[in-house]
């Protein structure tokens, strides 16, 4: 949770970042303050986490409209709307009316976590890319498939995956995000797989139960 409460206050900060373009004087006089605590908070989550995990709620499926919940966790993410420096931007092909069964806040928070990969991977790389969401079918089971225009995954993030701490291969990271949304899918009765990681991209598919 406070791995996940920590991305949620990052995506304010950056949104607070693009308030110091604004000339209003009452932005002017509460950013600072208003940056200084947000800072505290992010680092009161890091701290917590140096400490260890807690476990997780079980979760609690339903049945729930898919587009909406992928754009406003690729909003989070800081995809949706393909502003920032290099661009990097959501490709939503989920139909409009597709529904899945899935607790939706577990869901919501599997999908941060590898939007959230996939950006900070493509930043890196200083060029605009794009993260590509699609729905497909397999043996029966609903799939979920990101798919992402970074650099591909670190040896050492590949060889780790999903063992909480150690995957982290990144500056500032934490290397919790990939096994808590593993053991989010897998709490659901799902699964996480890495499809494919290369020069051209990455592959995730969340695959949900029937
Ligand atoms: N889509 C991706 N493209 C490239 N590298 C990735 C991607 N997703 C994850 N990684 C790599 O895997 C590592 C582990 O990710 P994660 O478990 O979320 O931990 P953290 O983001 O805190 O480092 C990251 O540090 C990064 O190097
Ligand atoms: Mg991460």
């Amino acid at each position: 949770m406070n791995h996940d409460l920590r991305n949620i206050l990052a995506s304010v900060q950056l949104m607070a970042d693009r308030l110091e373009m604004s000339s209003d004087p009452l932005v002017g006089r509460v950013l600072p303050k208003f940056i200084a605590s947000l800072d505290r908070a992010i680092s009161l989550c890091q701290n917590t986490l140096d400490f260890g995990r807690a476990e997780e709620r079980a979760p609690e499926p339903r049945r729930i409209a898919l587009k909406p919940l992928v754009e406003e966790a690729a909003e989070a993410a800081g995809l949706a709307d393909g502003a920032g420096d290099p661009a990097i931007r959501l490709i939503c092909e989920i139909p409009a009316d597709a529904e899945v069964t899935a607790d939706p806040e577990h869901l919501y928070r599997i999908l941060l976590n590898l939007m959230r990969n996939a950006a900070e991977a493509i930043a890196t790389t200083s060029r605009p890319g794009d993260v590509a969401v699609s729905l497909t079918e397999a043996d029966g089971a609903t799939v979920l498939r990101l798919r992402d225009t970074g650099p591909g995954m670190p040896a050492r993030a590949r060889e780790n995956l999903f063992r909480p701490f150690h995957g982290g291969a990144r500056q500032g990271g934490t290397g919790l995000g990939l096994a808590i949304a593993a053991e989010l899918a897998r709490a659901g009765g799902g699964q996480l797989e890495l499809v494919e990681t290369g020069p051209s991209g990455t592959t995730f598919e969340i695959r949900l139960p029937d």
